[in-house]
């Protein structure tokens, strides 16, 4: 028998397959619907601190929010309203499927929001996780007051919950090794390597700026796999690969290079919710022929220091081309 279970963030899975946050696991029945196809785990599409603030500032149209505290009334109506239904999706999520079910909020600031974490955890959410992305876009802003930024969010926030805490994040960092590890000191359960953007492109026959491509391609992998590989040993948290993961054989790799879990999006959107129980099929056909009983059996096997020559994951530069295949 081959067992797939794993432990992620404290938390136990059937399988270290998480759907990742997006539309996808933004109702009960997406939910639901993951749950049938296999997954170990869900992300709730994140409830967006923007997307509150933006609810707010079209409210202030409204005559009666000239007044202070009209205002400040209708700030927290707004943000309740929308708490309150995302409050909904877990409990509903909860009394309907087995999974672990971790909420996620996007956020920028580690202002009043983070008591809401406390009615996410009331609402019986297994954990949460924290999607911080500051674009350091801001050539005045020195780079240790956006990572202090990082570090209050997480403090904020525990403050208020004790579930555990994941924290999703980018690489634009000035040194991420060191940043990483600092982030896996502050108590969070685990670091969800690496978020995907929403990117701005051009479009060159009218020449205006159009959306980008929303999904990852399966090459994408390679960046987490990287820094996965190097820093699993090193890190005092769990930590889960995302971005470019779309078939068993890259779910493989990632555990290989000693990922506690890994989340899936842009592939489900693309092939169907169906397609989990394929990547599922293949990871346990795999472990069935190089007789891994248990994900622990190989997990972490190809990491920075498991490898005889540790310097391959940290080579940067093509000397041949033929060197790509090493
Ligand atoms: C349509 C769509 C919606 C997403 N919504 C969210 C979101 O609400 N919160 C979040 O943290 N990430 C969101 N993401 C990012 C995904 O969770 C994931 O990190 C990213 O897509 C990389 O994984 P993938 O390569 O498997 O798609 C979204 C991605 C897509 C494609």
């Amino acid at each position: 028998m081959i067992d797939l279970s794993t432990k992620y963030m404290g938390l136990n899975l059937k399988n270290p397959i998480i759907v990742g946050s997006c539309g996808l696991t933004g109702t009960l029945e997406g939910v639901m619907e993951m749950e049938e196809n296999g997954a170990g785990a869900v992300v709730l599409k994140s409830l967006f601190e923007e997307q509150i603030t933006m609810e707010i500032s079209n409210s202030t149209t409204n005559l009666y929010t000239q007044h202070t505290e009209a205002n400040d009334y209708f700030r927290y109506y707004e943000k309740m309203y929308h708490v309150e239904k995302y409050i909904d999706l877990i409990k509903q999520c909860k009394s309907k499927t087995s999974i672990p079910i971790i909420a996620s909020i996007n956020c920028r600031t580690a202002d009043d929001w983070t008591t809401f974490a406390k009615k996410i955890e009331k609402s019986g959410a297994d954990g949460l996780e924290l999607n911080i992305f500051l674009l350091p876009s801001d050539s005045d802003r020195e780079n240790q007051i956006s990572e202090q930024l990082y570090i209050d969010i997480i403090r904020k926030v525990k403050e208020n919950i004790k579930i555990p805490i994941a924290l999703k994040i980018g690489y634009y960092f000035t040194n991420l090794a060191t940043f990483i590890n600092r982030l896996s000191q502050q108590e969070v359960e685990a670091l969800v390597l690496f978020n995907r953007f929403f990117s701005s492109d051009i479009d060159i026959d009218d020449e205006k700026i159009i959306i980008g491509n929303s999904f990852s391609t399966p090459i994408e992998y390679l960046i987490p796999l990287r820094w996965i590989a190097l820093l699993s040993d090193n890190t005092d948290c769990d930590l889960c690969a995302t971005t470019g993961i779309h078939s068993g054989k890259s779910v493989i790799k990632q555990l290989l290079a000693g990922a506690q879990a890994v989340q899936m999006v842009s592939s489900l959107y693309l092939n169907k919710s169906e397609h989990l129980k394929k990547v599922l099929s293949d990871l346990e056909n795999w472990m069935a022929t190089k007789n891994y009983k248990s994900i622990s059996d190989f997990r972490g096997k190809l990491s920075q220091s498991q490898i005889k020559d540790p310097s391959l994951f940290e080579r940067v530069q093509f000397m041949k081309y033929q060197d790509a295949t090493i």
